[in-house]
């Protein structure tokens, strides 16, 4: 009898692990719908997937992923009603983002609510990881008990400086901020982070902003932090994250070379492939501003005067309505075409990991978005960095004065000044030791994520977190 009931109640391991095998175990996912942001939830998507979770991503109707085969076992809903791409236009990114927190509570409540009744027994939803604006989901998961995770897609340091910025007192920095004098001093606290560094938005006012920031930061309900990062980028800053944050911190990046993932919300021109293929090893430069950043007429000419000048081919991503007015580059004047056209080469939208990849690129003129810098470093391809809003100007700033690897382009855009800074990236000696310290860098961020490595161990913390009690309960 004793032997039966021994059994039948502790089951042994073969029959534990045929029912830990039957019940799936799901993560969703809850992306911001911009590619700077739906790129990394879902390479972080590849990541959980490979350590056996079941994939749900959340999105809302502007700007979804479409299942590819890169994504065949992922689950895709839809929250209803959200806003759209000419909400977009009409409010701008910021007023956008709180928006869409107003409206999605309601809905992806509703969502959530669904996907749970609809799993039954065998499907149990571990947590939900949401991207830290997308702050509308903790509702949810504290309605339905589910542990929550935060999501941060730029870097720790950035992080830190919201949590710093979210704390100010807004009248003095508001002050601060207006007084030029300040703007070449360090912010105290954050060095080498001057005040013309901080993440301020390029997008709304700075009360506005200081709203966001101050939800972003409001870790209080969920379980964990994970982070597109890895320490041997800012070990610093990630330890004083992990000081500040009441939850552990979990650096498990870069995620595009851990999960590669490809999810571009646009059609690549691959046509610049073929034109990389015709130049010469490591002579290209290679331009683009990411998927939100804008740039003036004026800037554009100059760019191309400099650009022609320097004597360097150059392959440059023009946005369709980066350089507003123009719908892509028809109403810039002839002599733009012309400039371009001498030694450059034109495309909307570029396979960018491709790009800089590609033997022929020796520098990369950037906007310094998180991804963009992360995919910079781990090809090994130094930058010139002109940041354009938020945490670009964090990046900028470390990959010139602590990673050194890059080039600051700061003021007024002159043509002289374009000149000069693709020539010293390409041709001179600086650009040379450059690319000795960002390839240093690249062996460092591939070793973090192979086994034994700190992103790789950090995943494996974070995986085996969710199996604990602890987690549970936070
Ligand atoms: C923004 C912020 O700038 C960034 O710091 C934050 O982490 C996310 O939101 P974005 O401005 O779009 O993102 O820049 P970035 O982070 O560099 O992301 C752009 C992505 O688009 C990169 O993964 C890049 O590879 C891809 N891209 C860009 C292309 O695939 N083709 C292109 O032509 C240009």
């Amino acid at each position: 009898m004793s032997l039966d009931l021994h059994i039948r109640f502790r089951p042994d391991q073969g029959e534990r692990m045929e029912e830990e095998k039957r019940v799936k175990r799901r993560i969703v996912l809850v992306p911001v719908p911009a590619q700077g942001h739906v790129t990394p939830i879902m390479q972080l998507g590849k990541a959980l997937h490979s350590k056996g979770f079941s994939i749900t991503v959340v999105q809302t109707q502007y700007n979804r992923v479409t299942s590819s085969k890169d994504f065949s076992d992922f689950h895709f809903l839809t929250i209803p009603g959200s806003l759209t791409e000419s909400d977009l236009k009409n409010l701008g990114p910021l007023q956008f983002l709180m928006k869409l927190n107003q409206i999605c509570e309601a809905t992806f409540k509703q969502c959530l609510g669904q996907l749970l009744k609809e799993q039954g027994d065998h499907d149990e939803v571990v947590c939900v990881v949401y991207d830290e604006y997308m702050h509308f989901s903790k509702a949810a998961a504290i309605e339905f008990q589910i542990p929550s995770v935060v999501f941060s897609t730029t870097s720790a340091t950035a992080f830190l400086c919201r949590s710093v910025l979210a704390k100010v007192n807004a009248e003095k920095f508001l002050i601060d901020m207006k007084d030029v004098e300040m703007q070449d001093k360090l912010f105290p606290g954050l060095h080498p982070l001057r005040y013309k560094d901080l993440p301020t938005s390029a997008f709304g006012p700075i009360e506005s902003m200081l709203r966001v920031y101050s939800e972003t930061v409001n870790t209080g309900t969920a379980s964990a932090v994970i982070i597109n990062s890895a320490s041997c980028l800012e070990s610093l800053s990630l330890a004083r994250l992990q000081q500040e944050l009441q939850v552990p911190v979990y650096p498990i990046g870069p995620l595009h070379i851990a999960a590669s993932a490809p999810s571009s919300l646009l059609e690549e021109d691959r046509s610049c492939i073929e034109w990389l293929n015709m130049q010469k090893p490591r002579s290209v430069i290679y331009i683009s501003l990411g998927s939100l950043a804008l740039m003036e007429t004026k800037d554009a000419l100059e760019m191309a005067w400099g650009l022609s000048n320097s004597n360097q081919p150059f392959l440059w991503v023009i946005r369709p309505g980066s350089i507003p007015p123009s719908e892509w580059t028809e109403s810039l004047p002839e002599e733009f075409s012309k400039l371009v056209s001498e030694r450059g080469y034109i495309v909307k939208w570029a396979p960018q990991m491709e790009v800089l990849r590609h033997p022929a690129v020796g520098g990369f003129w950037s906007h310094c978005g998180w991804n963009s810098t992360l995919e910079s470093i781990g090809e090994g391809v130094p930058m010139i960095c002109r940041p354009f809003t938020g945490d670009q100007k964090v990046n900028a700033r470390y990959l010139e004065s602590t990673w050194r690897n890059g080039i600051q382009m700061e003021g007024e855009l002159e043509k002289e000044a374009v000149e000069r800074a693709v020539k010293r990236l390409l041709v001179d000696e600086v650009g040379a030791e450059m690319r000795k310290s960002v390839v240093d860098l690249k062996e460092k961020l591939e070793a973090s994520v192979k086994s034994g490595g700190s992103s790789c161990s950090s995943l494996d913390n974070f995986v085996n977190s969710l199996k604990t009690k602890n987690f549970m309960q936070q």
